[in-house]
């Protein structure tokens, strides 16, 4: 199979916000507790209670920004259960996800340490559903302002001096569901009340994040952004990619063609969700003030056999690197409005970089996208046209290759590339337009496996991995490469 791939290397399009590449980490299963946090006195390496491996792991990825703490988890969580001594934290219970004991031992100090560690932005989650907006301010307070108040003077006596910077500031989560169930236009109101107290102290400004729809739910956003629109800065969207049902959603291994295909279509998705969403909020904010923040999406498979159900531990397949690419992709072409996403959620739970068990860890294949994949953040977009035929069956149909070109600062140029195609490799044509006479210096690296359900285990935790690209053949103007059957790629090119 033969494709030819064209970039507008002289024509930028936006900017690729690098918050598209954030992280969601909530209080659920294995994924705060274990994934990142064992606590100063664990026999597993930590830095002050975060574990070492995984840190220096999502180091690498250079984590733009992580949410925190859910989530349906945010709209049950009361802060204050989570700071002061350990030892004398209150134990709760967490009632939406196994109904197990929270021990409240990661707080909101071991949270901001973690997102300084990483170099990240933080993104807190207020809670609306079960919280007060006395208990929302004083967060806030407590977090970013300097001195003179009981708050600040708590903080300062828990062990942190200088307020920390909060940029991110979500008011409530999925509260058209386990947030409140409520309906738009009474969370409309409550928005607006709720955000009123979501102070800027000192030079902290807040980015203040109205909880947005669930998926394709059009009258959530067109009521929000009527009532509320100007008093948000972001609005934020959900969706996961489930290739079932949700009753019957499908496994993460041991899967058919047809789920390959289906699950790819789904993801998708995201593109006719974002345009729709986008399309409205235009009516409200031509301007594009107000992000599309994409706070949580991913897959969503049945939880592994023999795990416990409400911890929604999965494996991520090559399967899981297209949901990536491709999701990664649709987020780039809608650049001008999406400004944020949190990939569901970094370790042990749903679509996850990292898998723990015990003191091992493993990087999944979605993991080695977003490693690949990072050279695209906060770099300029450029138009890239692909010539490509659509496979899989009628009613899952996905596009052979995908691709997105992006160029940096110093004017690299990076294309990444999602080859869908369970059976052929694809012989692609690379021409870059505007620089006709030019020779390119081409390099790149390829993530693929020998199965479709290809994944890294404790046992073979290389058996995804990116390798060097073979066989680049290039040309004035121009450059061949082949890809394998079900691959992502990434290739540098400098233009001289
Ligand atoms: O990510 C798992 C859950 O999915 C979150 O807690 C919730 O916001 C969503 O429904």
């Amino acid at each position: 199979m033969k494709t030819r791939l064209t970039i507008a290397v002289d024509r930028p399009t936006g900017r690729i916000h690098r918050e598209i590449y954030g992280h969601f980490a909530e209080h659920l299963g294995r994924c705060v507790y274990e994934g990142l946090w064992v606590g100063e006195e664990s026999s597993i390496p930590n830095v002050q209670g975060i574990r070492r491996d995984v840190l220096e792991a999502l180091k690498k990825l250079n984590v733009p920004v992580l949410r925190w703490p859910g989530g349906c988890f945010a709209d049950e969580y009361h802060w204050k259960d989570g700071v002061g001594p350990r030892e004398s934290r209150r134990r709760t219970i967490n009632t939406h996800w196994g109904g197990v004991t929270e021990t409240n031992e990661f707080g909101t100090h071991e949270f901001m340490l973690l997102c300084e560690l990483l170099g990240c932005e933080p993104y807190i989650s207020g809670n609306v559903g079960s919280g007060t907006v006395q208990e929302m301010q004083e967060w806030i307070e407590y977090i970013t302002l300097e001195s003179g108040s009981s708050m600040a003077d708590w903080r300062r006596a828990n062990g942190r001096e200088k307020p920390w910077r909060l940029k991110y500031f979500g008011v409530g989560n999925e509260n058209w569901g386990c947030g409140g169930n409520m309906r738009a236009e009474y969370y409309a109101d409550v928005y607006r009340r709720y955000q009123t107290y979501v102070r800027h102290y000192g030079d902290n400004r807040v980015f203040r994040i109205a909880c947005g729809a669930n998926a394709g739910d059009y009258h959530w956003t067109e009521t929000l952004m009527r009532e509320a629109g100007r008093y948000m800065d972001g609005l934020s969207l959900h969706y996961y990619t489930v290739p079932g049902t949700w009753m019957h959603k499908g496994p993460a291994t041991g899967f058919g063609e047809r789920e390959w295909f289906a699950t790819l279509n789904k993801a998708l998705v995201m593109d006719e969700l974002i345009r729709k969403h986008a399309a409205i909020m235009d009516k409200y904010d031509p301007e594009k003030r107000v992000a599309l923040v994409v706070d949580e999406w991913g897959t969503w498979y049945d939880p592994e056999p023999g795990t416990n159900p409400a911890f929604l531990y999965q494996q991520n397949t090559m399967r899981d690197a297209l949901v990536a690419g491709l999701t990664l992709h649709v987020f780039h072409r809608h650049c001008d409005r999406v400004r944020m996403a949190n990939l569901a959620q970094v370790a042990n739970v749903l679509q996850s970089v990292v898998l723990t068990d015990g003191p091992k860890m493993v990087l999944t294949p979605t993991y080695h996208v977003f490693e690949m994949f990072k050279e695209h953040q906060g770099a300029e977009r450029l138009d890239c046209a692909v010539e490509a035929t659509a496979c899989g069956p009628a009613e899952f149909p996905v596009p052979r290759v995908d691709a997105s070109a992006s160029r940096s600062a110093d004017g690299r140029i990076h294309l990444s590339i999602c080859h869908a195609d369970l059976e052929d490799s694809v012989d692609l044509e690379v021409v870059l337009d505007g620089a006709p006479g030019a020779c390119p210096c081409v390099t790149g690296r390829v993530l693929t496996g020998p199965a479709p359900d290809a994944h890294n285990t404790f046992e073979a935790p290389e058996t995804v991995i990116p390798v060097p690209l073979e066989e680049i053949q290039l040309d004035k103007g121009s450059f061949r490469v082949r890809l394998p059957a079900m691959s992502v790629a990434v290739v540098e090119i400098k233009v001289t």
